[in-house]
């Protein structure tokens, strides 16, 4: 299935709502960054990862980030979800600068908005799947009955059904990123970025879960920034962008309609 630019039917949940920054055709940018750039002091060695990168995500776009392997993708998501700080530039998530916040308070915007799917999953060692998944949720206050509900049913749905008992050291290595994807999509976020979520994963289980990340999108106007290496997930975007020597450039789909030029739509070429 192919889906062509603007497909999203439910073309309400675009519309500003409270917390949102719209742009000039109405559009809710729930994701910016300006002039991001970032580079690793090694000794006497300046590594420079990226170089002024400007994008604006609306609500309900679905866009993928796509480069060679050290090319900066995953130090670009984390800067985007405010788990790392940018050397020069500005992210902002709902309209708030996420690196001019307190600890506490990045803590809490990220948990209210953000659903993260790291390159190598990061679940708890000592928990369980299912308490893994519960545990953004817990954070949030949910009652754990209602927590544990939402988590079994994620699990379920990226067919994790009979391994909610499992310790991550007792799941397989695609088992635990489907655990990682379910924690990141159970608190219904704004937005979730994901770093390679189906790298480990079959063709079976690859499609289960970008279908549940795309049904987010669709029922409730979840942005999606999806770092993939593969070319029939990025194809199912909204927009495809390349990381190339620290700029970030739109791609043409493949038998994409035009791309969007509307404002909201970003930058095509970050090197501005
Ligand atoms: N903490 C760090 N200190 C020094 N260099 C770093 C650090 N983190 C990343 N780098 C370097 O920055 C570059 C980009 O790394 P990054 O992990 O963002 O690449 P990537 O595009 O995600 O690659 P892959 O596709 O292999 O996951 C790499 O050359 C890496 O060595
Ligand atoms: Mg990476």
């Amino acid at each position: 299935m192919n889906e062509a630019p603007g497909a999203n039917p439910d073309a309400a949940h675009r519309r500003p709502r409270r917390g949102g920054v719209a742009d000039g055709a109405g559009n809710e940018r729930v994701l910016e960054a300006r002039g991001v750039s970032k580079s690793f002091q090694q000794g006497p060695v300046t590594l420079q990862v990226l170089s002024g990168v400007e994008l604006a995500i609306a609500r309900g776009e679905r866009l993928s980030i796509v480069g060679a392997s050290g090319s900066g993708k995953t130090t670009l998501l984390q800067i985007l979800g405010g788990l790392d700080r940018p050397s020069a530039g500005t992210v902002l998530i709902d309209g708030r600068d996420i690196h001019g916040l307190t600890e506490r308070d990045r803590g809490e915007l990220r948990n209210r908005t953000l659903g993260f799917v790291y390159q190598f999953h990061h679940l708890l060692p000592e928990f369980s799947a299912l308490e893994n998944v519960a545990m953004p949720l817990l954070v949030r206050r949910v009652k754990v009955s209602q927590a544990r509900e939402q988590a079994r049913e994620l699990l379920e749905r990226v067919g994790l059904g009979e391994r909610l008992g499992h310790r991550p050291h007792q799941l397989s290595g695609g088992e635990r990123q489907r655990a990682a994807v379910a924690r990141a999509l159970v608190t219904q976020p704004k937005i979730v970025l994901a770093d390679e979520p189906t790298g480990n994963l079959d063709g079976i289980n690859a499609e289960a879960v970008f279908e549940l990340m795309l049904e987010l999108n669709r029922e409730r106007g979840t942005s999606l920034v999806v770092v993939t290496h593969d070319p029939r997930l990025a194809a199912r975007m909204d927009r495809i962008y390349e990381l190339q020597g620290g700029r970030l450039l739109e791609r043409a789909r493949e038998g994409a309609e035009p791309l969007p030029t509307t404002p909201s739509s970003g930058v095509r070429d970050s090197a501005v």
